[in-house]
Protein backbone atom coordinates (compact mmCIF):
# COMPACT_ATOMS: atom_id res chain seq x y z
CA UNK A 1 0.00 0.00 0.00
CA UNK A 2 1.14 3.41 -0.68
CA UNK A 3 1.76 5.93 1.92
CA UNK A 4 2.84 9.17 0.65
CA UNK A 5 3.73 11.77 3.22
CA UNK A 6 5.40 15.34 2.96
CA UNK A 7 8.62 16.27 5.13
CA UNK A 8 10.22 19.53 5.74
CA UNK A 9 13.74 20.34 4.24
CA UNK A 10 16.32 23.31 4.90
CA UNK A 11 18.45 23.68 3.02
CA UNK A 12 21.67 25.50 5.68
CA UNK A 13 23.34 28.47 5.31
CA UNK A 14 26.74 26.38 5.05
CA UNK A 15 25.15 24.88 1.66
CA UNK A 16 23.31 27.71 0.45
CA UNK A 17 26.47 29.98 0.69
CA UNK A 18 28.83 27.30 -1.26
CA UNK A 19 25.81 27.82 -4.06
CA UNK A 20 24.52 23.77 -3.51
CA UNK A 21 20.97 24.70 -3.71
CA UNK A 22 20.55 22.46 -7.57
CA UNK A 23 22.72 20.26 -6.44
CA UNK A 24 20.87 19.06 -3.52
CA UNK A 25 17.61 19.95 -5.21
CA UNK A 26 18.94 17.04 -8.10
CA UNK A 27 19.59 14.60 -5.29
CA UNK A 28 15.62 14.73 -3.32
CA UNK A 29 14.17 14.69 -7.06
CA UNK A 30 16.03 11.50 -8.11
CA UNK A 31 15.15 9.69 -4.86
CA UNK A 32 11.50 10.33 -6.05
CA UNK A 33 11.35 12.95 -3.33
CA UNK A 34 8.97 15.92 -5.02
CA UNK A 35 9.54 19.39 -4.23
CA UNK A 36 6.06 21.13 -3.29
CA UNK A 37 7.35 24.43 -2.27
CA UNK A 38 10.30 26.03 -1.74
CA UNK A 39 11.73 29.65 -0.39
CA UNK A 40 15.08 31.12 0.33
CA UNK A 41 14.69 33.15 3.42
CA UNK A 42 16.73 34.66 6.13
CA UNK A 43 15.65 34.27 9.83
CA UNK A 44 16.06 36.37 12.44
CA UNK A 45 17.58 34.50 15.57
CA UNK A 46 14.80 35.45 17.46
CA UNK A 47 12.64 32.89 14.53
CA UNK A 48 15.45 29.88 14.82
CA UNK A 49 15.24 29.98 18.22
CA UNK A 50 11.30 29.20 18.16
CA UNK A 51 12.19 26.90 15.15
CA UNK A 52 14.59 24.93 16.95
CA UNK A 53 12.59 24.97 20.78
CA UNK A 54 12.47 21.51 21.14
CA UNK A 55 16.31 21.60 21.28
CA UNK A 56 16.28 24.54 24.25
CA UNK A 57 17.61 23.09 27.03
CA UNK A 58 20.63 21.60 25.23
CA UNK A 59 23.72 22.78 25.90
CA UNK A 60 24.42 23.43 21.86
CA UNK A 61 20.82 25.74 21.57
CA UNK A 62 22.33 29.39 21.68
CA UNK A 63 24.98 28.11 18.84
CA UNK A 64 22.48 26.49 16.56
CA UNK A 65 19.84 29.30 16.58
CA UNK A 66 23.06 31.83 16.04
CA UNK A 67 24.25 29.33 13.11
CA UNK A 68 20.69 29.12 11.66
CA UNK A 69 20.04 32.80 11.28
CA UNK A 70 23.30 33.74 10.04
CA UNK A 71 22.88 33.71 6.18
CA UNK A 72 19.72 32.62 3.98
CA UNK A 73 18.38 28.87 4.05
CA UNK A 74 16.59 27.13 1.60
CA UNK A 75 13.17 25.52 3.37
CA UNK A 76 11.41 23.37 1.21
CA UNK A 77 8.01 21.03 1.49
CA UNK A 78 8.73 17.80 0.36
CA UNK A 79 6.01 14.93 -0.82
CA UNK A 80 6.95 11.19 -1.68
CA UNK A 81 6.40 7.99 -0.31
CA UNK A 82 7.46 7.71 3.14
CA UNK A 83 9.04 10.98 2.83
CA UNK A 84 10.28 11.43 6.06
CA UNK A 85 12.42 8.69 6.10
CA UNK A 86 13.28 8.32 2.74
CA UNK A 87 14.49 11.71 3.54
CA UNK A 88 16.51 11.16 6.55
CA UNK A 89 18.61 8.18 4.84
CA UNK A 90 18.69 10.59 1.83
CA UNK A 91 20.56 12.98 4.45
CA UNK A 92 22.50 11.06 6.57
CA UNK A 93 23.39 11.04 10.25
CA UNK A 94 23.57 14.54 12.16
CA UNK A 95 27.33 14.47 12.56
CA UNK A 96 28.92 14.08 8.91
CA UNK A 97 31.77 11.88 10.35
CA UNK A 98 29.24 9.44 10.63
CA UNK A 99 26.93 9.60 7.80
CA UNK A 100 27.41 6.53 4.93
CA UNK A 101 28.24 7.78 1.90
CA UNK A 102 26.59 8.86 -1.02
CA UNK A 103 24.36 11.04 1.90
CA UNK A 104 23.85 14.75 1.75
CA UNK A 105 25.79 15.13 4.88
CA UNK A 106 28.66 12.80 4.13
CA UNK A 107 29.68 14.68 0.33
CA UNK A 108 28.24 18.13 1.76
CA UNK A 109 28.35 18.43 5.71
CA UNK A 110 31.34 20.20 7.30
CA UNK A 111 30.90 19.45 10.84
CA UNK A 112 27.55 19.15 12.99
CA UNK A 113 26.65 22.13 13.07
CA UNK A 114 27.26 22.96 9.46
CA UNK A 115 25.55 19.35 8.13
CA UNK A 116 24.25 21.20 5.65
CA UNK A 117 20.71 19.78 5.58
CA UNK A 118 17.34 19.47 8.31
CA UNK A 119 15.08 16.97 8.08
CA UNK A 120 12.09 16.43 10.46
CA UNK A 121 12.19 13.62 12.44
CA UNK A 122 8.80 12.47 12.80
CA UNK A 123 5.31 12.92 11.04
CA UNK A 124 3.45 14.87 13.77
CA UNK A 125 7.14 17.29 13.61
CA UNK A 126 6.85 17.39 9.64
CA UNK A 127 3.61 18.70 10.22
CA UNK A 128 4.73 21.23 12.70
CA UNK A 129 7.55 21.93 10.91
CA UNK A 130 5.79 22.97 7.50
CA UNK A 131 3.22 24.66 9.37
CA UNK A 132 5.91 26.98 11.01
CA UNK A 133 7.25 28.09 7.32
CA UNK A 134 4.73 27.41 5.01
CA UNK A 135 1.01 28.76 5.91
CA UNK A 136 -1.23 27.43 3.74
P1 LIG B 1 19.39 19.33 12.76
O1 LIG B 1 18.89 18.09 12.10
O2 LIG B 1 19.12 20.62 12.08
O3 LIG B 1 18.75 19.41 14.23
C1 LIG B 1 19.39 20.09 15.28
C2 LIG B 1 20.80 20.46 14.96
O4 LIG B 1 21.64 20.73 16.05
C3 LIG B 1 21.50 19.32 14.24
O5 LIG B 1 20.96 19.18 12.95
C4 LIG B 1 22.96 19.77 14.30
O6 LIG B 1 23.35 20.58 13.22
C5 LIG B 1 22.99 20.64 15.59
N1 LIG B 1 23.85 20.10 16.64
C6 LIG B 1 24.92 20.71 17.17
N2 LIG B 1 25.49 19.97 18.12
C7 LIG B 1 24.78 18.83 18.20
C8 LIG B 1 24.88 17.66 19.00
N3 LIG B 1 25.84 17.51 19.93
N4 LIG B 1 23.96 16.68 18.81
C9 LIG B 1 22.98 16.83 17.89
N5 LIG B 1 22.83 17.92 17.11
C10 LIG B 1 23.72 18.92 17.25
Amino acid sequence: MSNIEQTLSIIKPDAVERNLIDEIKFILKKNNLNIKDSKKIHLTKDEAADFYKVHQSKPFYNDLCSYLSSGPIVVMVLEGENAVLTYRKIMGATDPKNAKDNTIRKLYGLSIDKNSVHGSDSKDNAKKEIDFFFKY
